[in-house]
């Protein structure tokens, strides 16, 4: 029975990388992964969904050109089997990044399922497919599942392929005539922008009164309204109370309703996978289905560590990335420790979302005294010259008592992108004053974070 320094169970975000800082610091690591290495993020989630996005993106700016004096004869439509093959050829191509990525570090990687058997003087005994291995540490990073509630009819009809999750609506070769969303978070309305601008007719069911859950509320309403203005039509503090072969019935008021479809997908969270590896053979323990860790990225069990989304902290691949860095640094004695309160989040539609930190809301009810900037993306000659729709606007939150910046909440092109210099800011505590002194290039969309700092 071979021995290794760490088995890492899962090769998404956070196995991966996990397996590959761990080899790249003389640990012998293993790594176990039962589907495709890359997990969810990379085979059905944050990659492929950001292919599918950039089709939509090229046929709205084809369908918009003449406001950019280009001509175009006839509607750009777009040829949704391409769009798949072209997707997985990306994932191809980095699904091999990653495979080689772990080579290099000369990780061992076993294509099978996993199943901790329990704990000896040796170590941790973990099956991998028929074969039997030990460890002295285990990462856990199984990663997570689409919730699947108990509503009338949706197990029948997920089974039928007319209800999605994002697995299966990245594998769509056709365009639904009528889509309709279960859930306005972030899944929903990546998927809600591709497939208006591609064509179909889609409604969204959200349970809440506002979209982009924990999104600051004046970028949910932009977001919403640019949504809708491309036909989506969203239906708000509305409960999906049962799911039929061609739509979906909800209650709003009190008041039964159906919208129809010819495909529904399911996005209303994701939760933790805990279960079938033998996790309770070495009393790991649990809260509301999620592994528990501290802030070092350990669990309960001595030498058993979890990282992403399988302790359901923050639902993020880079969030995984990086726990899985604070948990191999800890166990090679490098003192380390996740900071959540700098983690960005980006919505990949168009207009992007990007944000990081409190909102002004978040930090008041947390007892601090803020002051609260809004300015709009106008401010930069860039994104005057780059749109036509310049609705876009981003709001800093400072701690008055630090005069440092708290929180960063962008909606515009490339927020995504440049959010994180705002997470360095806030990171490092950088005082307001010297944040002026920075230097920006001149023009981009990113000058807005400078010229926002100036209207403090
Ligand atoms: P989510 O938590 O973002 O949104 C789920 C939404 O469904 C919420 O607004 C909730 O109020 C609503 N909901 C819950 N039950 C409902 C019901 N019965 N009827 C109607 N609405 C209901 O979850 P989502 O979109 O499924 O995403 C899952 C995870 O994947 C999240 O943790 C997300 O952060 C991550 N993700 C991140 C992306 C990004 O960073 N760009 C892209 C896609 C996913």
């Amino acid at each position: 029975m071979e021995t290794f320094d760490l088995i890492v169970i899962g090769g998404g975000p956070a196995g991966y990388l996990g397996a590959e800082r761990a080899g790249k610091a003389g640990l012998k690591t293993l790594v176990i992964e039962k589907r495709e290495f890359g997990g969810v993020c990379l085979n059905e989630g944050c990659v492929p969904s950001k292919t599918f996005l950039n089709s939509a993106k090229v046929a709205d700016y084809a369908n918009h050109a003449a406001n950019y004096g280009v001509k175009v004869s006839g509607k750009a439509t777009v040829d949704q089997k391409f769009v798949v093959e072209r997707k997985n050829g990306v994932v191809k191509m980095l699904v091999s990044g990653v495979k080689a990525g772990l080579k290099k570090n000369k990780v061992t990687i076993k294509n099978a399922e996993a199943f901790i058997e329990g704990k000896s003087a040796e170590g941790f005994t973990v099956k991998a497919g028929e074969e039997t291995f030990t460890a002295k540490r285990l990462l856990i990073a199984t990663g997570s599942m689409p919730v699947v509630p108990p509503i009338p009819g949706l197990k029948e009809n997920l089974a039928a392929g007319v209800v999605l999750t994002n697995r299966e609506i990245l594998d769509l070769t056709e365009i639904p005539k009528e889509l309709v969303v279960i859930g306005g978070g972030v899944i929903g309305l990546e998927m809600a922008s591709y497939f208006s601008s591609v064509g179909s007719k889609v409604t969204v069911v959200e349970m809440l009164d506002k979209i982009a859950g924990p999104t600051e509320k004046e970028l949910s309403s932009i977001l919403q309204k640019r949504l809708a203005a491309k036909g989506v039509v969203f239906n708000l503090g509305c409960k999906v109370t049962g799911i039929e072969k061609d739509g979906v019935i909800f209650e709003r008021n009190g008041k039964s309703e159906k919208v129809s479809a010819d495909k529904i997908l399911l996005s209303i969270g994701r939760r933790a996978v805990t279960q079938g590896f033998g996790l309770e053979n070495i009393g790991v323990n649990l809260e509301r289905g999620a592994i528990v860790t501290d802030d070092e990225m350990k669990t309960n069990v001595a030498n058993v560590y979890a990282a992403g989304d399988v302790n359901g902290k923050v639902m993020l691949a880079h969030t995984a990335y990086r726990e899985a860095e604070v948990a191999v640094n800890n166990m090679t004695g490098k003192k380390d420790r996740m900071r959540y309160n700098v983690i960005p989040s980006v919505i990949y539609t168009n207009p992007e979302v990007a944000s990081v930190g409190e909102t002004e809301e978040s930090a008041k009810a947390k007892g601090l005294s803020v002051k609260t900037v809004s300015i709009p993306l106008t401010y930069s000659g860039r994104y005057i010259a780059e749109n036509t729709e310049l609705d876009g606007i981003c709001k800093l939150v400072v701690n008055e008592k630090t005069n440092t910046l708290i929180g960063a909440h962008i909606i515009g092109s490339y927020a995504g992108e440049f959010i994180v210099s705002v997470s360095a800011m806030i990171d490092l505590e950088v005082d307001i004053e010297n944040i002026k002194k920075l230097v920006f290039p001149h023009p981009t969309v990113c000058e807005i974070v400078r010229e926002a700092v100036w209207q403090i």
